[in-house]
């Protein structure tokens, strides 16, 4: 009987329950979970799904939150199709729900839940992420076509001003300021390639070729907001790298450390990211969800410039 187990009879199931308590039910008939795990672990699933769902009926989340439609907070829904479960999010949401606040969602104040544990927090925010899985139809890494390092530095003057100047550090030329830290360019030092790159999407291990060594890579340039508002920034890497944004830390090159949102107002910005590159770097993406959209995606062309 697979049709039981199809999405539209899972809709059905939460569309018929509009009471988010009885929708809840919806959610935890086998294979009406947000995602469709392996069979093997689909049991395994389930008892984490039950554990998250017990945590938030046993708190008072459903006073203010449904699955599907907004009440005095944002839906569990819309929640899940702003953020991707990585772990820095996870970790924020979670100490949002111990901490309490608000301004991200319009208005509302989410009251503080002081006594419930971070591990729980954390599984309750995991299975809120997991109820939206066309998420990962629409990551910027997998959709949007990549830049490549050999492109940047063999490019010769930029058609327009779009785009950032990328150099290429060599190690030895590099301040280092601790075994952990992200090393500093001096004033003094000479790139040992360099040229403009459209935008920051390196995706692959080809994307970072002509790379022998490590260098460090740094991008310089503008950034142009034309929206005020909250700007969520996010700088994707497989090991150390940060974004310096108006003078402040946008994204710092803690490993684990990816994301934060800042408040911008319309204007043109110096913009700075620099990453730690070697022969086995993967990934380095810039990206934002522009206030009012919902998705990250990769910071165009567009709003980056070399000159102000
Ligand atoms: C008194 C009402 C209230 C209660 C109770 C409440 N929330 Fe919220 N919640 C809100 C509001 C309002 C927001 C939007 C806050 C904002 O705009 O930043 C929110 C936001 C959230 C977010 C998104 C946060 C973000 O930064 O995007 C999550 C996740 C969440 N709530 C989960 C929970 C969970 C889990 C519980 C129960 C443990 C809970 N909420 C209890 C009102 C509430």
């Amino acid at each position: 009987m697979i049709i039981f187990y199809s999405s539209s009879y899972c809709k059905i199931i939460r569309s018929v329950f509009l009471f988010s308590t009885v929708t809840l039910l919806g959610y935890l008939l086998p294979g009406c979970s947000g995602k469709s795990g392996d069979d093997g672990q689909e049991e395994e699933t389930r008892k984490k799904e039950t554990k998250a769902l017990t945590l938030i009926r046993n708190d008072d989340c459903l006073n203010c939150h449904n699955i599907e439609d907004k009440s005095v907070g944002p839906s569990y829904m819309r929640v899940a199709q702003r953020y991707e479960a990585d772990f820095s999010t996870v970790n924020r949401l979670a100490d949002k729900i111990i901490e309490g606040g608000g301004g991200l969602w319009g208005g509302g104040q989410m009251t503080e839940h002081r006594f419930l544990k971070k591990e729980n927090a954390r599984k309750i925010v995991r299975w809120i992420l997991s109820l939206d899985d066309s998420v990962a139809n629409k990551n910027p890494m997998t959709t949007t076509p990549g830049v490549r390092l050999a492109e940047a530095f063999q490019a010769g003057q930029p058609a327009g001003k779009n785009g950032l100047i990328l150099k290429a550090y060599a190690m030895e030329d590099l301040e280092v300021s601790g075994a952990d830290a992200l090393p500093e360019i001096p004033a003094h030092a000479i790139p040992v390639d360099s040229g403009i790159i459209k935008f920051i999407h390196f995706t692959g291990l080809e994307a970072f070729e002509p790379l022998q060594e490590n260098a460090m890579l740094q991008a310089t340039g503008f950034i142009t907001i034309q929206k005020k508002g909250k700007y969520f920034v996010k700088l994707v890497k497989g090991g150390k790298g940060r974004v310096i944004l108006n003078g402040a830390i946008a994204v710092n090159e803690n490993d684990w450390d990816q994301e934060n949102d800042m408040d911008l107002s319309p204007g043109t910005y110096p913009i700075t990211i620099e990453f730690l590159a070697g022969p086995g770097a993967k990934v380095l993406s810039l990206q934002w969800i522009p206030p009012d959209e919902e998705y990250f995606r990769v910071i165009p062309q567009e709003v980056l410039t070399i000159s102000p």
